[in-house]
């Protein structure tokens, strides 16, 4: 039973990609199981959840489930050819057509209807400005475009935000010598908190559209190296409690760049309405 298996693992693993023997040396070599999956024998496991971090699914290239046959923005659930690769690691399973594990991708066992492909669940997204924004034919609009009437500009999002990525990152791209087409490229196990684009500074009055003759540089600097959402520097949404040093709304409304200061005649051209509020 175990031969047969490890078996039908190589199989799959040769034709799809060529790592038969690593994977196949360490499920070989891991027979001694860990405390915690003595507890677990695989009676017990839950086959209504694909989990990408169980410890047999963890080491396998994404390439081998999630293939970029085309460049399509929206990635399709694997099984489409005989249910490979799935069937042949789990001919248990699939033999069965009250298993568990058929809820996974399916609505409706029967007739095949498929679920959708899901959000993000268990990978966060990667991204690095420093990177992308002195390469050629690159700027800031490539990826940012006006949205809420011009007040606020769009951050790459959803499957949308592969339209904008797979312009570079073509099924098989490489960049010198390295594959930059793969979900890893971008992908990796973890938690994610998308990154918002309503900023506080649209609460208070500012507004990108009444900005277009500053550009981007003036307001924004790239930082390399920093964590998402600390990428890219903003001007802090303070006018009259900014203190010196800061970037805000004050560096430029000063009386002198830009209107602002203690002129009182211009008060309104921030504070729209009948009170002092925005
Ligand atoms: C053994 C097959 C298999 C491998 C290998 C695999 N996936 Fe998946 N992946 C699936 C299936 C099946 C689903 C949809 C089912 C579900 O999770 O609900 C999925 C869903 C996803 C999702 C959306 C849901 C979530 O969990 O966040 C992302 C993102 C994803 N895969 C990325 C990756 C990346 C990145 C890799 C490589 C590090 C990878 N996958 C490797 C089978 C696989
Ligand atoms: C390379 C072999 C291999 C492939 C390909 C593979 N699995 Fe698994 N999977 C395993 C092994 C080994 C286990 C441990 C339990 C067992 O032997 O059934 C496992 C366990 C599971 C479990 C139980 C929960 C867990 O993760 O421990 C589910 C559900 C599952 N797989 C679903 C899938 C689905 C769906 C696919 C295809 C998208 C898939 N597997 C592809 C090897 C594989
Ligand atoms: C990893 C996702 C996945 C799992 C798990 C899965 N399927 Fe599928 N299944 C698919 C995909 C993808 C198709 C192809 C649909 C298409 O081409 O429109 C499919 C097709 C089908 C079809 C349509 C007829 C055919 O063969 O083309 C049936 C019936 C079916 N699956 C039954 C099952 C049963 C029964 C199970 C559980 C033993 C199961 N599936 C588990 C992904 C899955
Ligand atoms: C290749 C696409 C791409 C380009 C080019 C790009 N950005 Fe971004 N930007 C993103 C993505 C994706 C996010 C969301 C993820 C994140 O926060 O890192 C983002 C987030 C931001 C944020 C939110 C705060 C932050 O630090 O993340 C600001 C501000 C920003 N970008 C400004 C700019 C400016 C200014 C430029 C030009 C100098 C630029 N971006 C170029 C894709 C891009
Ligand atoms: C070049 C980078 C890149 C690659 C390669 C890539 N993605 Fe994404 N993906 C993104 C970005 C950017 C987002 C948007 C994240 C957000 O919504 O904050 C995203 C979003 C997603 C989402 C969430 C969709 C939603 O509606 O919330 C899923 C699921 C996903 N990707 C799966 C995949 C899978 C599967 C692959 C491989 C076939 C893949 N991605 C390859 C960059 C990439
Ligand atoms: C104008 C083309 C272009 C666009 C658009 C683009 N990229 Fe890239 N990206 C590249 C190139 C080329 C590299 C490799 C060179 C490098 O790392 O400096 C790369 C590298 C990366 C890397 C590092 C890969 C690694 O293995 O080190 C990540 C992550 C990444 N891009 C994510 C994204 C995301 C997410 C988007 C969409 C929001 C995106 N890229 C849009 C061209 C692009
Ligand atoms: C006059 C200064 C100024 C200029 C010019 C400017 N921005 Fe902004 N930008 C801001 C402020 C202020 C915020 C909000 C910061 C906050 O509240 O944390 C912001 C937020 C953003 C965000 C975050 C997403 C959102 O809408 O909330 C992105 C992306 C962004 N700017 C991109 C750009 C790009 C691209 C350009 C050039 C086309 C640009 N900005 C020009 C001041 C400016
Ligand atoms: C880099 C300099 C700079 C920064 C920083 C800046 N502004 Fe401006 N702002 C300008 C310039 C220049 C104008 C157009 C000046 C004019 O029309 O006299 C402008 C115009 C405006 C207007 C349009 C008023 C009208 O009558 O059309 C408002 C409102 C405004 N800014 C608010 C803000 C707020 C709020 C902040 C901080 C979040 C801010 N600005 C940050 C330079 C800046
Ligand atoms: C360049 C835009 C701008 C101009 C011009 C401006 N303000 Fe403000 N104001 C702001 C912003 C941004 C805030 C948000 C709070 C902060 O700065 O700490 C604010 C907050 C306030 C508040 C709320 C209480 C407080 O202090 O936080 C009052 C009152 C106020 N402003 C009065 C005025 C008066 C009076 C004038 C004319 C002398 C004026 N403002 C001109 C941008 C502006």
């Amino acid at each position: 039973m175990k031969k047969l298996k490890l078996v039908l693992i190589g199989a799959v693993v040769v034709a799809s990609m060529g790592y038969a023997l690593q994977y196949g040396t360490t499920t070989a070599s891991t027979v001694e199981p860990d405390r915690q999956e003595q507890n677990q024998q695989p009676e017990g496991l839950d086959y209504s959840k694909f989990l990408h971090n169980s410890r047999n699914h963890a080491r396998l290239p994404c390439l081998l489930c999630h293939r970029r046959e085309s460049n399509s923005p929206r990635p399709l659930l694997p099984g489409r050819s005989q249910h490979t690769p799935c069937a042949g690691c789990h001919a248990q399973q699939f033999s069965n057509s009250d298993s568990p594990i058929c809820i996974i991708c399916h609505t409706d066992v029967k007739s095949g209807a498929l679920k959708s492909f899901p959000r993000l669940k268990s990978f966060s997204m990667k991204f690095e400005h420093a990177r992308h924004v002195n390469m050629e034919g690159v700027s800031c609009a490539t990826c940012h475009r006006p949205s809420r009437g011009g007040v606020a500009l769009s951050i790459p999002a959803g499957f949308n935000a592969h339209e904008t990525c797979y312009r570079c990152h073509t099924p098989r791209a490489q960049s010198q010598g390295r594959d930059i087409s793969s979900c890893r490229t971008c992908h990796q196990l973890g938690g994610y908190r998308r990154t918002p684009e309503f900023a506080p500074a649209f609460r208070v009055g500012f507004n990108h559209a009444r900005h277009q003759k500053v550009t981007c540089n003036e307001c924004h600097q790239v930082r390399a190296g920093m964590p998402q959402r600390r990428q890219v520097t903003s001007p802090a949404p303070l006018n009259h409690h900014a203190r010196p040093g800061t970037e805000s709304c004050m560096s430029c409304h000063d009386g002198k760049r830009a209107f602002g200061g203690d002129d009182f005649t211009v008060c309104k051209r921030c504070h729209t309405g009948t009170r002092w509020q925005f």
